[in-house]
């Protein structure tokens, strides 16, 4: 079953435990939802506004999807990571609507490029391609779909080169 009317929001200050436990839940290990409290601490990659929610009907967070600050060839870009929904939640639209949102919210703040690593059955769904048609390349061997890039404003120029995630991703 599909629910088109998950609230979604940009977090809030009371919200990061929630995330913390959204995270650790969806993932096998804590490490997603240490990361996002990591780069919560680094005011140079963590985006005030790019940290996003959708709200289960009884106010619960049930689905969580973070952009913070990368860079290609020195230009600033995003990268997407983590995304998450609640087990209870999955497969009910709860992931798309807060990726969904944190993409327009991203491009409303006139971000120009997202990086994503992840199921390539997944993100083309929101406009994602294969990173590699841009020269885009991470540092470290994924296969070549799993790292996938968004243009949100195809005015500027596409930068090329290898993605410099910050201190927190440890790559
Ligand atoms: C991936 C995830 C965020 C999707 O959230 P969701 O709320 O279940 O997703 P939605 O309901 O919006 O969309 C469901 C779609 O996601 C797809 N999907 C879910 N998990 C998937 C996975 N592991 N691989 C590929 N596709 C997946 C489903 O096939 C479904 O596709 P369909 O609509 O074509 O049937 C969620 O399953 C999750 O938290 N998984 C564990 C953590 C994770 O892997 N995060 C992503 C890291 S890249």
């Amino acid at each position: 079953m599909t629910e088109t009317n998950w609230r979604v929001r940009p977090e809030m200050r009371d919200d990061a435990p929630a995330v913390r436990a959204v995270n650790a839940a969806a993932f096998p290990t804590e490490a997603e939802a240490a990361l996002v409290d990591t780069l919560r601490k680094d005011s140079l990659v963590w985006l005030p506004g790019l940290s996003w929610v959708a709200e289960a009907p009884d106010g619960s967070i049930a689905a969580h999807a973070l952009l913070s600050r990368c860079w290609v060839d020195g230009v600033p870009a995003l990268a997407l990571a983590p995304v998450a929904t609640a087990p209870e939640h999955q497969r009910r639209g709860a992931g798309s609507a807060v990726v969904r949102a944190v993409l327009e919210a991203a491009r409303w703040y006139g971000e120009r490029l997202v990086l994503v690593l992840g199921h390539p059955e997944y993100y083309p769904r929101f406009g994602f391609v294969p990173a590699s048609r841009y020269g885009i390349r991470p540092p470290f061997e994924v296969p070549d779909e799993a790292m996938m890039a968004l243009v949100l404003d195809d005015s500027a120029s596409v930068p090329m080169g290898t993605i410099e995630y910050p201190p927190a991703f440890g790559v």
